[in-house]
């Protein structure tokens, strides 16, 4: 026992000297309170591999980072980036962070580490441009998923809606039920642009969604026009106080038997299971959004190495346990993501995940929007203005203009 001590304290005075040296990584992210516990597996696992590494674990809280990000921009313009920051795959990273040349190439750490044969082919070019590779993805989330209580919908007497059609036809039986808001939705920092994301992809079907992006469907064809006609339809079955809501307090409103559905990330999944300790498919169960079985909207978050951080070796470290494959299915089980490695153990994850890694495997693959993949920083922060004037318009002709205009001053698809 007294050896034990002994060994105990020279490590914990060993650990203050090198944290006196200043050998510290700082880690920037959202994953704050019911986000935690995922990231706290990860910062458990680089504590017990870097013991004199000081980890500071700076986290901003509020979903999809809507919070986090301005305070990262003002850090990143400020001369004082974190040692690494959360930031997704796709536009968010390429076309805010490395056209403005602030990021590092991880080029060799991917060689070193031996990580282009263990991403899928089709993530890593979101992770690239310029001839370089500047971030480490950690997991795959799904944006359009519908959430429920398979046994509250057999009580209502309804079935999980495959289309918009069947979901707006669901929404008026419960309503005749006297179910007043029978889909769920949060505020308008980001849970409603969510929610038209899937409404879009489900009007428009995965080859339109993809034009929309690409430049090749204007956002004034009557098709797109259709979104808003339709999210507006939405809207109208949805609960009056969204606007006072986190994406979780909706969750929990389908949870509690207030709402039938609720469509949002497969975060979700992370928060009903390893937070409220639910059980997937009997606690609560999922479905693709209405009209989008086949499609994987899928989104990743990664971290980079932003220029002129004062501690390379230590964020490199961070980076590896990242990529890793004991690091991804320490992070994702918890989280309610699946691995970005191709590699990972599905027997640790549980039945919700299991059958997202099936999907992802099987389904054609579009990009999300609101969680970066396809569009610039520009494009989005107009799209929540427009998406937060036609909550209180329903004017779809406006937004539909709007979003068009938006498109061409934020260059999208170029
Ligand atoms: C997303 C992010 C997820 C999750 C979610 C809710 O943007 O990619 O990991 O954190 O926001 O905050």
């Amino acid at each position: 026992m007294k050896k034990k001590a002994v060994l105990v304290t020279a490590v914990l005075l060993g650990a203050t000297a090198a944290f006196a040296q200043g050998k510290r990584v700082e880690v920037f992210s959202w994953w704050s309170g019911d986000e935690g516990p995922a990231l706290a597996a990860l910062v458990k696992l680089y504590k017990q591999k870097y013991p004199s590494t000081e980890f500071v674990n700076a986290t901003v809280a509020g979903g999809a980072g809507t919070n986090a990000k301005a305070v990262l921009k003002t850090r990143m313009l400020g001369g004082d980036p974190p040692d690494s920051f959360q930031v997704h795959a796709g536009q968010e990273l390429i076309g805010t962070w490395v056209v403005a040349n602030r990021m590092e190439d991880l080029s060799s750490l991917y060689k070193s580490e031996g990580w282009l044969s263990k991403f899928p082919k089709d993530l890593i070019p979101l992770l690239s441009s310029k001839g370089g590779i500047w971030s480490v993805p950690v997991n795959v989330h799904r944006s359009n998923v519908m959430w429920y209580v398979p046994a509250n919908l057999k009580k209502w007497g309804v079935s999980a809606p495959k289309s918009i059609a069947e979901l707006l036809t669901a929404c008026n039986t419960l309503k005749a039920k006297g179910l007043a808001a029978p889909i769920s939705v949060g505020d308008a920092s980001f849970p409603q642009q969510h929610l038209w994301e899937s409404i879009a992809l489900g009007t428009l079907g995965r080859a339109g969604w993809a034009d929309l992006f690409s430049g090749k469907l204007k956002f004034t064809d009557p098709k797109a026009v259709a979104i808003w006609t339709n999210f507006g339809k939405v809207l109208d079955c949805t609960n009056k106080d969204a606007g006072s809501l986190t994406w979780q307090q909706a969750t929990d409103r389908v949870v509690k038997g207030q709402s039938a559905f609720n469509i949002m990330g497969d975060w979700a999944a992370g928060y009903m299971a390893t937070t409220l300790k639910l059980k997937p498919g009997t606690d609560f169960g999922w479905s693709a959004a209405p009209g989008t079985s086949g499609t994987f909207l899928f989104l990743a978050d990664s971290f980079g190495l932003p220029k002129g951080v004062k501690n390379k070796t230590e964020v490199t470290n961070w980076l590896k346990l990242l990529g890793s494959k004991e690091g991804q299915d320490a992070f994702n089980p918890l989280k309610g993501s699946i691995a970005a490695r191709t590699d990972s153990d599905l027997s640790k994850y549980n039945a919700y995940s299991q059958s997202a890694a099936r999907d992802w495997r099987r389904d054609a693959i579009a990009g999300s929007l609101v969680h970066g993949a396809v569009a610039n920083e520009t494009f989005m922060s107009g799209f929540n203005g427009i998406v937060a004037q036609f909550s209180q318009s329903r004017n779809a002709q406006a937004a539909a203009q709007a979003m068009q205009a938006l498109a061409t001053q934020a260059k999208l698809g170029q």
